[in-house]
């Protein structure tokens, strides 16, 4: 078929000046108003600070009506991100907005709170005085314990006269793009470990321990893998270290990057070793706003005890006429969603949170069975496996699965996180069929299932990810199950191959910001994107 390009910029440019056009209008740069009469507004310039003030309520609606163009959070299987809270919280959160965190003296009710919530997750995650602070996410969190790490070996180094000019960091190459930014942001060599099919797509300990040395500041292990949900070896991983130090007499201490599994394995895997039990494990990083059940906005870590915090992070000072402390990047900061996240351990309890996270991964469990039943797919994520069986080639046994689906630590202990791809067989079959465009027909009926490729050295292999949260009922599991077979069923039927890329915006905002941190494998997986 041949095409003439059409340039639509050009064609509204054309329509507005036009005379059936009233206002004459400059192009794309300003607002049409569609209340515009109703509210006696003019145009509005979109990319200018306008001349003149405009009426609330047309203000409102216009931006309103613009954000209604978004994709609807609770169809967002893309990312980890909570996006519902019960009408109290809501009711706290507007009561609090106006409130600074950094405001010490000012709201030292707020400030109580916040000690409060350190002490709840120190309790919660094995800690005996442990020390920490909120943050706006895991990302700062995760800097902030990279950072402290540093500075311990810095000082370790230097006590014993030794150089300590070339530090390095050790993490699995599927580490979320916070943890590579820490060592380009702050001077440590980054020693990416590639995640294979064998370490189920996450840290090799093996590996990671051979890439160890004098100069190694720690180990990144990450507790629910961005990709594909596998938590990482943080007990083998110890055991592995404690063996470096006995040999080589090199004292390496582990982060844990449980953005996600901070919250779900105290509840869901509360046998799994991988907290401050571990006397290796000396600070920790959580999202609150992720399984912590609390908007975008708040974040945890925790350093074992104050010893392992140096002194150097902690700035004290003169602030408004009383003295404080910060050891945060961050200096102002929304309160209102740390409030959230307190609303949350008094509302829900051991016994609300333990619920929620074992609703969420029995509705993983049964969108992992149905999809591995339709023969359509191979299921990337081993959530929904026996505990100890890995990989696709070894088919779960459906019958084992649902009578253990009761005692749930008989499953591997994995986040709600569902990977999959369409199966060799399937592919063998039809194809004409791109993965890829399963992810752009799903779009067509709201949902947002992002299809991106492993990490470098797997990136041959790309699946679908859904992130179960609290919002995405069974029902909706149901209708996700059906819309998934719908639409691998609409383009086998097609005749010809679906070519996604016709749907690829010409200027994504988002890819063309991704593609400038320059990463050469920046087009990879969900890195700073999905979640
Ligand atoms: C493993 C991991 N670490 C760190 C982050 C960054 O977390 P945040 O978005 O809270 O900054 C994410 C985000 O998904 C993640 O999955």
């Amino acid at each position: 078929m041949l095409h003439k390009h059409i340039d639509t910029e050009d064609i509204i440019k054309h329509a507005k000046l036009s005379p059936t056009h009233h206002h004459l209008r400059n192009s794309h740069n300003v607002h049409t108003l569609a209340y515009g009469s109703r509210y006696a507004t003019e145009d509005i310039p979109k990319y200018k600070l306008p001349e003149k003030s405009t009426e609330a309520q047309a203000v409102y609606q216009l931006i309103h009506d613009e954000l209604e163009l978004d994709g609807r959070p609770n169809m967002n299987l893309a990312s980890f991100v909570h996006t519902w809270m019960e009408p109290e919280a809501d009711k706290l959160i507007m009561e609090n907005m106006c409130k600074n965190l950094s405001d010490q003296d000012e709201y030292p009710a707020t400030m109580r709170i916040h000690a409060r919530c350190i002490s709840i997750i120190g309790d919660m995650w094995n800690a005996k005085g442990a020390v920490g602070t909120a943050t706006i996410g895991s990302s700062e969190a995760v800097l902030l314990g990279g950072l402290a790490m540093k500075k311990r070996w810095q000082a370790t180094m230097r006590a014993q006269g030794k150089d300590a000019s070339r530090p390095n960091i050790v993490m699995g190459n599927n580490a979320q793009v916070a943890l590579e930014k820490f060592a380009r942001y702050f001077d440590v060599e980054c020693r990416l470990i590639p995640v294979t099919a064998e370490s189920h797509y996450c840290l090799d300990i093996k590996k990671a321990a051979e890439a160890c040395d004098e100069n190694t500041i720690g180990v990144y292990v990450i507790l629910g893998s961005t990709y594909t949900g596998h938590f990482e070896d943080v007990e083998g991983m110890s055991k592995e270290l404690d063996r470096i130090q006995e040999q080589k007499g090199w004292d390496i201490p582990i982060h844990v990057d449980a953005a996600s599994g901070g919250f779900v394995a105290p509840f869901a895997f509360p046998k799994l070793k991988w907290n401050f039990e571990l006397p290796r494990v000396k600070s920790i990083n959580t999202s609150g706003h992720k399984y912590g059940l609390a908007y975008a906005g708040i974040g945890w870590v925790l350093w074992r005890s104050e010893e392992f915090l140096p002194k150097e992070l902690i700035f004290t000072l003169t602030y408004l006429g009383s003295e404080e402390q910060t050891f945060t990047l961050n200096f102002s900061r929304p309160a209102c969603f740390m409030i959230a996240q307190y609303y949350n351990f008094v509302r829900l309890g051991k016994q609300g949170y333990t619920s929620i996270i074992l609703n969420d991964l029995d509705n993983a469990r049964v969108l992992s069975l149905a999809l591995e039943e339709s023969t359509y797919f191979d299921l990337i994520s081993d959530m929904h496996r026996t505990k100890g069986v890995f990989g696709f080639g070894k088919k779960s046994n459906l019958d084992s699965i649902k009578e253990t689906i009761a005692g749930i630590t008989e499953l591997n202990p994995a986040l709600p996180v569902v990977a999959f791809k369409l199966s060799d067989q399937f592919k063998a079959e039809n194809p004409h069929v791109k993965q890829a465009a399963l992810s752009t027909l799903l779009r067509t009926r709201g949902w947002i299932v992002p299809n991106y490729a492993l990490p470098p050295a797997v990136d041959d292999v790309e699946i679908l990810r859904i992130v179960v949260r609290e919002s995405f009922s069974q029902e909706l599991v149901d209708t996700v199950i059906a819309d998934l077979i719908w639409a691998t069923e609409t383009l086998a039927a097609s005749e010809s191959s679906f070519d996604v890329d016709i749907f690829v915006r010409k200027h994504d905002p988002v890819a063309d910001a991704h593609k400038m941190e320059g990463h050469a494998d920046s087009n990879h997986g969900p890195k700073g994107r999905q979640c």
